[in-house]
């Protein structure tokens, strides 16, 4: 590109060197905030024509030419992968050129791609969050359709991974909710902090022409007004990195369940069996069933602590105001959001697919002894304080792990020795693994009536 064709061009004499042109040119990822490109810049045309900066036919010129670019370039966006321009926003200044000509050159009054660049990312980021609040309540439903289908059903619950006590298929899932509701109001909280308008700050020391920013503000729709300080409107990237580290958590969140199941899927546990459509077999080993989706979803965890990694340390001791560094916000951020979008539609039909096996599960709960802590309540409710009773009940569990038998099926000189107090209590009744979700009955325990509770208000909540 000529110096006569770059938007900066005046003060410059010769063509810049090409490779360095390819390397600042963001186009080929920035042409994603195009539609918010032209909103803002229909904004702030209209923002001109209050100030009277422009006549009131000229305003309606630009907003009708930058609606059309919108339509035209949304049924065919080749023209933005054939430009030369630098950015999305010299994209739309050209072809806003070639449309109208030299009205086209007053729109960037009192404007700086600077204020543009950190609106248009706002802009982007709440249509995006929305999308990914939407896509996160479609996964917490999927898991609370399976609570609600397994709130009954036995699983070993582990800690250490070891077997510890049992809990309800649906309680695991429940869990899951639990998190995903927090990213949810994360999402929604980074929102509702970076709900200002930066246009009006211009370069850095804000606009020099009477704009009304209240009412630019409110032509774009942020809640909380334009932004008070133009240094930092121009130079805050919080809102990108407040979402990035959204998504990198939920994508923690999303990777723990991955684990989760891929062991339960495992021939070792053997509790879980996704669908057809979410698994993957071997070229060589004709017999494999592997949980691709989940490995990837796990995998791709990776990828977004990356793009917060990026973000943070983009930002590190930067000067005020704007500098050419933040150009790389865009590729972490649409990296973040595509990757969590997908791994929250993959799990989500993964959650559908999903089978428990009921009877896997329930022998599985029936090896160790995970109903030894209900043995020490028994022996605490009989009168022993628990600290003997724990350690009665572990050298019980001693006892019977050497003659191989469970807790309940002692022979009677081994309950005469450990358990004196329970003489006569029928142990294989009380200590049957549904006795012992029964009692696990405080609010947010594991017995079932609490997690049909819990799976019913989360219905609501998320019907809401
Ligand atoms: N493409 C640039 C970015 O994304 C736009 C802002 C450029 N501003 C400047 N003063 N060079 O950051």
């Amino acid at each position: 590109m000529s110096p006569n064709e770059k938007m900066w061009g005046g003060r410059f004499d010769g063509t810049g060197d090409p490779a360095f042109e390819a390397f600042n040119c963001s186009l080929g990822f920035d042409a994603r905030l195009l539609q918010e490109d032209l909103e803002g810049s229909r904004a702030w045309a209209r923002a001109l024509g209050q100030a009277g900066v422009l006549e009131e036919g000229e305003v309606e010129q630009l907003v009708a030419a930058l609606e059309q670019l919108g339509t035209e370039l949304r049924d065919d966006p080749t023209p933005l992968s054939q430009s030369a321009a630098e950015d999305i926003h010299g994209f739309v200044e050209h072809a806003l050129q070639a449309r109208l000509g030299d009205l086209a050159r007053k729109l960037h009054t009192g404007r700086s791609r600077n204020d543009q660049v950190a609106t248009d990312l706002k802009l982007h980021l709440r249509g995006q969050a929305a999308e990914l609040c939407a896509g996160t309540r479609e996964l917490m439903s999927a898991l609370v359709d399976l609570a609600h289908d397994t709130a009954e059903l036995a699983l070993p619950g582990h800690t250490h991974l070891q077997r510890a006590q049992a809990v309800t298929a649906g309680h695991h899932a429940l869990a899951y909710v639990e998190m995903l509701g927090r990213d949810v109001s994360r999402l929604e909280a980074a929102q509702v902090r970076s709900d200002t308008c930066p246009l009006g700050a211009a370069a850095l020391g804000g606009t020099a022409w009477p704009v009304d920013r209240e009412a630019l503000a409110a032509d774009l729709g942020f809640g909380a007004g334009p932004t008070r300080n133009s240094m930092d409107a121009v130079s805050d990237r919080d809102h990108a990195t407040e979402v990035i580290f959204a998504c990198s958590l939920l994508m923690v969140h999303l990777s723990r369940l991955a684990e989760d199941w891929i062991f339960y899927c495992s021939q070792e546990a053997g509790y879980l069996r996704l669908g057809d459509e979410v698994s993957t077999g071997s070229s060589l080993m004709p017999q494999k069933r592997n949980p691709d989706a989940l490995e990837l979803v796990r995998g791709k965890c990776a990828r977004v602590q990356g793009d917060l990694t990026t973000i943070l340390t983009l930002q590190k001791g930067l000067p005020l105001t704007y500098d050419k560094d933040l150009q790389e916000d865009k590729e972490c951020l649409f990296d973040a959001l595509d990757t969590t979008r997908a791994c929250l539609q993959v799990t989500t039909t993964v959650v559908r697919s999903a089978r428990y096996d009921a009877e896997r599960c329930r022998a599985a709960c029936a090896g160790g002894f995970m109903e030894a802590t209900d043995l020490a309540d028994l022996l605490v409710q009989a009168g022993l304080p628990f600290r003997d009773a724990h350690g009665r009940v572990g050298a019980a569990v001693r006892a019977a792990e050497s003659k191989g038998v469970c807790l309940a099926d002692l022979d009677a000189s081994d309950r005469e020795q450990h358990l004196p107090e329970l003489a006569g209590v029928d142990l294989a009744s009380v200590l049957s693994v549904e006795a012992c979700l029964d009692r696990h009955d405080c609010l947010g325990g594991t017995a079932p009536h609490q997690v049909q509770a819990q799976a019913r208000a989360w219905k609501e909540r998320l019907q809401a």
